[in-house]
């Protein structure tokens, strides 16, 4: 039977062993958006959110590639997500690509080198974009589950360039109830393992 899950009782129901900004409780990845569109301008609030993280030399090594719903791009966009990612991301208002630069020059030599932090930095940039969504009533779900050879054949992605994500924005669905499978996903979104299991002084233990 299908539950009905808001992202209220969502949000609600992540609760912090210590004190942080609620914006972390808050921010969630939907695995249902409302048919709402948005603005390019509002796109450009995330992106522009994305673009104050701070990288490695400061070689900011993302790019973004996007298409918005019920464009003549969206289909080619959503053929390049794996079934079960479609079956929901078919309803985001946009769907972004993040890639990411997979060398840079380097300020010392001025000479191109290996760039090791390039996906850790894509992935602070989609934080800054998740973060930002949040504060004006949207969500992303990032996703993985994405065809990365089609997607660099389809995007025109050069071999420098390593794709890191997809990332499903819009309006998240607060109505309409999940299915089984999905309702269990969103359950299971909300846990996580303590500051225990996950740190500690001195060498590493885990
Ligand atoms: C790198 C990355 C890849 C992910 N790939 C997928 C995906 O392909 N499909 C999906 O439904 N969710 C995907 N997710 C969403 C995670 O399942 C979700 O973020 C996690 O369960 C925690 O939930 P929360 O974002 O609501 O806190 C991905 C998340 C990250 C960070």
């Amino acid at each position: 039977m299908s539950q009905p899950h808001t992202s209220k009782n969502h949000s609600l129901s992540r609760i912090s062993d210590y004190p942080i900004d609620p914006v972390f409780l808050k921010r969630w990845s939907p695995l249902s958006f409302s048919s709402e569109k948005i603005t390019e301008d509002t796109l450009y609030s995330l992106l522009e959110a994305a673009r104050w993280t701070p990288s490695a030399y400061n070689s900011q090594p993302w790019r973004f590639v996007y298409a918005m719903r019920d464009t003549a791009l969206w289909p080619e966009f959503i053929e390049l997500l794996v079934e079960g990612n479609r079956s929901w991301a078919k309803q985001a208002a946009a769907i972004i690509f993040i890639i990411s630069k997979t060398t840079l020059t380097s300020p010392i030599s001025g000479i191109e080198q290996d760039a090791p932090s390039h996906s850790f930095d894509a992935g602070a940039a989609w934080m800054a974009m998740a973060l930002q969504a949040t504060q004006m009533g949207l969500a992303t779900r990032p996703m993985t589950g994405v065809y990365f050879d089609k997607a660099r054949e389809i995007l025109k992605v050069p071999e420098s360039y390593h794709i890191d994500a997809a990332i499903a924005v819009g309006h998240p669905n607060t109505t309409i109830p999940l299915e089984e499978s999905h309702s269990r996903r969103m359950k299971f979104s909300n846990m996580r393992r303590s500051i225990h299991e996950i740190s500690g002084e001195g060498y590493f233990k885990f």
